[in-house]
């Protein structure tokens, strides 16, 4: 496991994760799962159309608020554990606002499409296999959330 997780690294570091990337991720994420859209509300915006939200600045945000948890998974591969903690409570406000643990499959293939349309023939397939790896062990310390 470890071992893989290092590979996971080091296939990982070298990509960066610009806004390119989470551009296509978040259009993704609609298309794979529109319903998705009715459990951003905010305050200040209540979307009834995926193109209201995907303008809003909450919504990107949110995006950001992604990258930056995978982004610290990346650099934390080596004691991922670490951050069990937050994820585990992450998950729990994740289960209290609606979102079913189904539907981070959904976010997980964005990434996964976003990065094959952002690096092209780049994108091999243990590039791929090293960020399911990643995101799949985020999600599974997130779903603690829905167990504890
Ligand atoms: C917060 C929805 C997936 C990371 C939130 C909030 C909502 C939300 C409504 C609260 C408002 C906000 O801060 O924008 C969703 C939905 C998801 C999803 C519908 C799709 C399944 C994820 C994933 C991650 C993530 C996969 C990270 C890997 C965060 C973070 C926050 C957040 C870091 C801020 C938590 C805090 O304020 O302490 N999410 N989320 N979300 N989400 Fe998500």
């Amino acid at each position: 496991e470890k071992s893989r997780l290092r590979r996971t690294r080091a296939l990982c570091l070298p990509l960066g994760m610009g806004d390119n990337y989470s551009w296509r991720m978040l259009c993704r994420l609609f298309e794979l799962e529109p319903e998705l859209v009715f459990l951003f509300q905010y305050n200040s915006s209540h979307f009834s159309e995926v193109q209201d939200c995907l303008r809003s600045a909450e919504f990107t945000e949110h995006i950001r608020k992604v990258m930056t948890v995978i982004d610290a998974a990346v650099s934390s591969l080596d004691s991922l554990s670490s951050l069990d903690e937050y994820l585990t409570s992450l998950g729990r406000k994740h289960r209290a606002v609606g979102v079913k643990l189904e539907s981070f499959n959904t976010v997980g293939e964005s990434l996964l499409f976003a990065l094959e349309s952002g690096l092209g023939d780049a994108f091999t397939s243990d590039t791929r296999e090293a960020w399911s790896l990643l995101y799949a062990s985020v999600v599974q310390s997130m779903s603690r959330g829905w167990h504890r």
